[in-house]
């Protein structure tokens, strides 16, 4: 049985858990082999759900390699250039080539306008805006020298189409990403590699543990109703890690050859309420 990924090599972050497993788990059953990278450890300090483990990227492994796939997962910070170039390095000398990038790591954390300090302001953007720089930096001239074009996945939010109340930081790092995305499409077109950012909206992932949800609602009584701002149109409300990963797979896959440049929607509606 042929994949639509058959052959190729997708360079994964933030694959431990939620989004990034979802899309290694899926691009490996389409024939892919991984590289996944993950911080595996503490989050900064403003972020208030659980942090990913080493143990949650060991079962990254164990179900990638339980589709017959190969995957070359270590621990790393995005914020480390030298370290995702060597998670890089060492799975295409590995594996032999590179075709996919699913920038995918990032951290979101709820605050109102007014609690939102510069120490927080940085984290959210260092990691989000600079960590999906580097990861860009980290693998697209592997995909320009294998000379057969490829993918790169900016993986965005609904707050980078519209916004997402009590995350200034967020919202505004999210929109630093759909611009990233054109902007890399439009220099990177030459080689055939297409990019482009994907946005969903609420996921049921571990984002959502430890105090994030009490953290949101706190930061809702200052402003109640805003959060109404992202309402969905479809009854399902929250979507799955699976149904980010379905789309980001036809990203990465010859179907969409003719998509670049383009922010793709899985929020059920909520940006156009
Ligand atoms: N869950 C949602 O509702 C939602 C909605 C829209 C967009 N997103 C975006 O989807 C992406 C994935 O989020 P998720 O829901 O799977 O969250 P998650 O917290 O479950 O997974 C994110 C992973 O990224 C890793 N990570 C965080 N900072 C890192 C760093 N500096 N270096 C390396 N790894 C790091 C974490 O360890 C974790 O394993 C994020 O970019 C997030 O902003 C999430």
């Amino acid at each position: 049985m042929s994949g639509r990924l058959d052959g190729m090599v997708a360079f994964i972050t933030g694959a431990a858990r939620g989004q990034g497993r979802a899309h290694a788990v899926r691009m490996a059953k389409e024939g892919a082999d991984i590289i996944a990278v993950d911080l595996a450890g503490p989050l900064p300090s403003c972020v208030p759900y659980e942090s990913a483990t080493p143990e949650d990227l060991a079962e990254t492994v164990r179900l990638v390699e339980a589709t017959g796939r190969r995957i070359i997962a270590s621990k790393a910070d995005i914020r480390d250039l030298d370290a995702l170039k060597a998670a890089v390095d060492n799975g295409v000398a590995e594996f032999g080539r590179l075709d996919i990038i699913v920038a995918n790591a990032g951290i979101s954390v709820p605050e109102p306008w007014n609690e939102i300090t510069p120490e927080s302001f940085r984290e959210v953007i260092d990691i989000n805006v600079v960590g999906t720089w580097n990861t860009v930096m980290a693998g697209a001239q592997k995909i320009i020298d294998g000379g057969r074009g490829g993918s790169i996945i900016l993986i965005g939010s609904a707050a980078g189409l519209k916004m997402q109340p009590f995350m200034v930081h967020y919202t505004a790092s999210k929109h630093a990403v759909t611009g990233m995305a054109r902007a890399f499409a439009a220099e990177l077109g030459k080689y055939k590699i297409r990019v482009n950012s994907l946005h969903p909206g609420a996921v049921n992932t571990p984002m959502g543990t430890g105090d994030m949800v009490a953290a949101l609602g706190r930061a809702e009584e200052t402003n109640p109703g805003l959060m109404k701002m992202v309402t969905p149109f479809l009854p399902d409300y929250v979507a799955e890690p699976e149904d980010i990963a379905d789309a980001a797979c036809w990203l990465a896959s010859n179907e969409s050859r003719m998509v670049t440049a383009s922010g793709v929607a899985v929020d059920l509606g909520s940006t156009q309420f």
